[in-house]
């Protein structure tokens, strides 16, 4: 239905601007793809330094490193910054050579319930093991946020306990799910979501490294799919890479399966244009293609928040689109739902050009 095969023309389409430092790179001698590993392992940093992004979190963290003495910590974020890799980066390089016998790490997919912190953690914690001074043991929790609250409450104490020995580094999404008592306990370390820039940079470490026939589009249809989730960039990244040996728009696109956002670009003009017919004509071929509301709506907030139209019809576009994705969320998430929103985008747009 959509194909892109002049790049060129679509460059800039997504909104997204980058110098790039090396530019199309199509050297028909790339290397078969290693098969073994995911290349988010692959590429996961082992040194605080080196992680992408956050300075100020990333910097909190390289004192730590350098001081030891960890506090009871929190790292919490949305999905795929970088908060595990900070963790266990972060404890191999307070451990070194002892980060087998001094560190503890459980995640969602271990059981964690009030046994385990009861008889594991407790044992863990009570466990005699020499190392340096200002040095302790660590029991990381990763995605924290899935433990009960009667696990959560029976952490309480043995934090306290064994505070001496042995320090707690939680990782979550959403640092509310967990309980007061164990938050006010911990420094809270914020991570948030990488900037197109920042994925770009390790983007080009890794396409360097694996030696992948790329243009820049390609990348930035990478960058705009990835909304700031740096594993999810370098997953695409790879499925595209080992399904089509080629990082271009149209194969990122085929691989990630969301709406073309050239195709929901096409919607916004025909509304901007007063075409109301034909945006609901494009929507209605998107939603044939099965797409689901939350796809094309997330799509479509994005285009707008990108699309070069007067603020003050872009703030309305922003609200409306809110709502409806609200909507959407709440359940009714019907072709009608969006058309609606579409109508609604229509009579915004009137009475910005009425005023
Ligand atoms: N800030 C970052 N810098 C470099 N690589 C990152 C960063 N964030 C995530 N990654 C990559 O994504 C993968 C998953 O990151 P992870 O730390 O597990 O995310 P989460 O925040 O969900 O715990 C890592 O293996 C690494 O390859
Ligand atoms: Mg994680």
């Amino acid at each position: 239905m959509f194909s892109l095969n002049d790049d060129r023309a679509a460059r800039g389409l997504l909104g997204l601007s980058f110098s790039f430092h090396r530019m199309a790179s199509s050297s028909s001698s790339a290397p078969a793809a290693s098969y073994d590993v995911p290349w988010v392992e692959k590429y996961r940093p082992s040194k605080v330094a080196d992680i992408v992004g956050n300075e100020e979190a990333v910097s909190r963290l390289q004192v730590i490193a350098r001081d030891g003495n960890m506090p009871h910590l929190i790292l919490s974020g949305p999905p795929g910054i970088g908060k595990t890799t900070s963790i266990l980066a972060l404890a191999h390089e307070l451990l070194g050579p002892n980060y087998k016998e001094a560190v503890l790490e459980l995640n969602a997919s271990d059981d964690r319930g009030i046994d385990v912190v009861r008889n594991k953690i407790k044992m863990f914690a009570q466990m005699k093991v020499t190392l340096p001074l200002g040095r302790h043991k660590i029991v990381i929790l990763d995605e924290a946020d899935s433990m009960t609250s009667g696990a959560q409450q029976a952490l309480r104490r043995t934090m306290e306990i064994y505070s001496n020995s042995t320090r707690f580094a939680l990782a979550c999404n959403t640092s509310s799910k967990i309980i007061e008592p164990i938050q006010s306990r911990c420094a809270l370390v914020r991570f948030s979501r990488l900037s197109d820039q920042e994925i770009l940079s390790r983007l080009m470490v890794v396409v360097q490294a694996e030696k992948v026939p790329y243009v820049p589009e390609g990348l930035e249809a990478i960058i705009f799919t990835a909304d700031g989730d740096m594993r999810q960039a370098l997953n695409n990244l790879q499925a595209t890479f080992s399904g089509f040996r080629f990082v271009n728009q149209e194969n990122v696109f085929k691989v990630c399966d969301q709406p073309h956002p050239l195709h929901v670009k096409n919607i916004v003009r025909n509304v901007l244009e007063g075409k109301f017919d034909d945006s609901c004509f494009g929507l209605k071929q998107l939603y044939d293609l099965g797409y689901s509301p939350t796809d094309i709506i997330t799509t479509l907030f994005r285009i707008i928040k990108n699309y070069d139209m007067a603020e003050y019809v872009k703030l309305e576009f922003m609200k409306e689109t809110g709502f409806a994705h609200m909507r959407i969320c709440d359940g009714v998430g019907s072709f009608l739902q969006l058309c609606g929103l579409l109508a609604k985008l229509s009579l915004a747009r009137e009475t910005a050009k009425a005023v």
